[in-house]
């Protein structure tokens, strides 16, 4: 059964405002009642509503969140592409580079092989290679062969840094720095296991510029005492005998050192370790692979990267 404004009674009953009897007051209170009744029915109608719009909002929150994380996840792996993926292998040596680096060893092995038998030329071994080479004469030229182009390259060197922009960068990545000693330090520590990391390097390690500033030194005696046992008449002109005998002790004895550290710490850092055996061919095409770029100088990698230059010139 439906009361005159509509609503239902229970069992067919007339609704409690109804019937003869109630004065226009009452009336006025039970159509009050019923409005407040539909207000509250409303709000609580827009409540739910709002309720629901709240946690579909928060369920779009989260999920363009999850979603944002998800990019910025996979941008890391692959490197932002407004910081270039540096990938396949990086130019770190120009041919001019190269070509001083192939002049530097040619030479130097060459003075090597054809100095160290005459520091043993009592021994059987150095016997045969005269033998072997046309006789002391020949070995005496080759030599000097050799000392021409080591003097040729390191005097073309001196230009490449002094003079070419190419050459002057290099000089500079190449100067000592406190970060070098603070370096070995950290390496020392990682090596004794008291550092969880070694230390990062950039262009060139510690290791790379004791290799270049030694061969100055190295140049610097074996020019310098080689001249004087070449053209021994003119020394003796203007130095006494006992230097000139200083001159050959010093040549022969650095010859030593030098083919020592060429052989023993040089060629085991570059071609002997694990990790490049039996040969690195950086020496030959100047490049490097990006992962051992990044492993090694992390820093230029970085400086790399974040100029977007993966495989140009630094
Ligand atoms: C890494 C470079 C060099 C090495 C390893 C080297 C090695 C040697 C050795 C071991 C000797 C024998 C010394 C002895 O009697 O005990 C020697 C002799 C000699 N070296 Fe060198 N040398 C080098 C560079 C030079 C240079 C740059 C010059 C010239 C500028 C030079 C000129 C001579 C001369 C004139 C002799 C005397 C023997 C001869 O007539 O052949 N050397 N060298």
């Amino acid at each position: 059964m439906t009361s005159r404004s509509g609503e239902e009674t229970a069992g067919g009953r007339p609704g409690i405002f109804e019937g003869p009897g109630w004065s226009p007051l009452l009336r006025e209170l039970a159509e009050r009642l019923r409005r407040e009744r539909r207000q509250l029915e409303r709000e609580v109608h827009w409540g739910v509503l709002a309720q629901a719009e709240r946690e579909i909002a928060q369920e779009l929150a989260q999920e363009a969140a999850r979603r944002l994380r998800e990019q910025v996840r996979s941008l890391r792996a692959r490197g932002a592409p407004a910081e270039a993926a540096l990938e396949g292998e990086h130019q770190r040596f120009s041919v001019l580079f190269r070509a001083q680096h192939i002049g530097l060893f040619a030479s130097t092995l060459a003075l090597i092989v054809t100095g160290l038998p005459l520091r043993y030329a009592e021994t059987e071994w150095a016997q045969s290679f005269f033998h072997w080479i046309g006789g002391v004469p020949v070995q005496a030229a080759v030599h000097r062969l050799a000392a021409g182009l080591l003097i040729a390259v390191s005097a073309f060197h001196v230009y490449y840094i002094g003079v070419t922009k190419e050459g002057q960068r290099e000089l500079r990545a190449l100067l000592p720095r406190p970060k070098d000693v603070l370096d070995l330090f950290h390496n020392l520590a990682y090596f004794l296991g008291w550092a969880r990391r070694g230390p990062k390097f950039d262009r060139f390690s510690y290791i790379e510029k004791f290799d270049y500033w030694a061969v100055y030194w190295g140049v610097v005696i074996m020019v310098g005492s080689g001249l004087v046992l070449w053209m021994p008449e003119v020394s003796m002109r203007f130095l006494p005998k006992y230097l000139l005998d200083i001159a050959q002790a010093i040549h022969s004895d650095e010859a030593l050192l030098a083919a020592s550290a060429i052989i023993i710490w040089h060629f085991y850092n570059v071609h002997f370790s694990p990790e490049y055996f039996p040969l690195n061919w950086t020496w030959f095409t100047g490049r490097l692979p990006i992962e051992r770029l990044r492993k090694h100088h992390p820093l230029e990698y970085e400086r790399l990267r974040r100029a977007g230059r993966g495989n140009g010139r630094q």
